[in-house]
């Protein structure tokens, strides 16, 4: 069964530790993430970009997926269903498909209509148990070939959306999504040690998890960084693992061509990725 990601996240953030969002995009990234998490008896969040949505057709199809695969696989850890980064209306249709917990990305609205979008969520998501993630400040990124620097979140407006009861809150603090220009700052703690002061217990998400150091991820999590979400480094080590397959010519070889065979390195080194963020991020045999 599903689980709302309020519970997992709460303690956490009482344990000091962080659950991963790992990103997912077809079977083969969602049964090695879920085994990982199984393997290492931790608790774990599968994130859904709209886009990844799409291409998976439809938000019901992933939940009849990931229902499917809990039950055929055995899998007792906690899971969370979230959409990633949704628009309002995509965290409306996530909700009627069956997502134990969603992401509204108010962030280029102005903070009166993030507020007030994120509020009528608030009251959707709590008559149904379901985890609400909100964003103050964007997370930078590259968009077009520009890579843009991550902001900063305002102290003053995360307390605002806080305060709004949402379960958790994704604020910028110079992260960006995608592989870090060589040029990088780092991560802003003065604007995260603000932040943690200003929300107190609410539960602090961690976007653009690839490529940040570990000692940095370590201090964001001492900091209140209790979800951090992770997508491009899975994506990486998959790529290069099904290209050292292909250049060694191993799908010609036998019946190497078949997709099972042919995608298994991919699917090992995405468990691998998954087992070091795991074991970082401190959530092992905390299910
Ligand atoms: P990365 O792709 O940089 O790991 O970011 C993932 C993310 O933040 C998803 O919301």
């Amino acid at each position: 069964m599903l689980v709302s990601a309020k519970e997992m996240l709460t303690k956490a953030k009482e344990g000091h530790y962080a659950v991963g969002q790992f990103n997912i995009n077809n079977l083969e990234w969602t049964k090695a993430i879920l085994q990982t998490a199984q393997e290492m008896n931790s608790p774990v969040i599968l994130g859904v970009s709209e886009g990844a949505g799409k291409y998976m057709c439809g938000y019901k199809t992933i939940v009849g997926m990931v229902e499917g695969m809990i039950e055929g696989l055995g899998i007792t850890v906690p899971v969370a269903l979230h959409l990633d980064h949704g628009s309002y209306e995509g965290a409306l249709k996530c909700i009627e498909a069956g997502f134990s917990s969603v992401m509204f990305d108010g962030s280029h609205y102005p903070i009166e209509e993030n507020i007030e979008k994120t509020k009528e969520l608030v009251r959707i998501t709590g008559e149904k148990g379901i985890s609400l993630e909100a964003e103050v400040g964007s997370i930078g990124g590259e968009e077009d070939g520009v890579i843009g620097a991550g902001e900063c979140a305002d102290p003053a407006e995360c307390k605002m959306i806080a305060d709004l009861g949402v379960t958790m809150l994704a604020a910028g603090i110079g992260n960006i999504h995608g592989k870090y220009p060589a040029n990088w700052p780092g991560l802003s703690f003065e604007t995260l040690d603000a932040i943690q002061q200003q929300t107190g217990a609410m539960p602090l998400v961690l976007h653009g998890g690839t490529g940040i150091p570990a000692d940095m991820i370590k201090k964001a999590i001492d900091l209140g960084v209790s979800k951090i979400n992770v997508n491009t480094e899975c994506q990486l080590a998959f790529a290069a693992a099904t290209r050292e397959y292909v250049e060694a010519g191993k799908d010609l070889q036998g019946k190497g061509f078949d997709p099972r065979k042919l995608l298994a390195p991919g699917v090992e080194a995405i468990k691998t990725t998954v087992r070091e963020k795991i074991e970082l991020f401190g959530s092992a045999n905390k299910a």
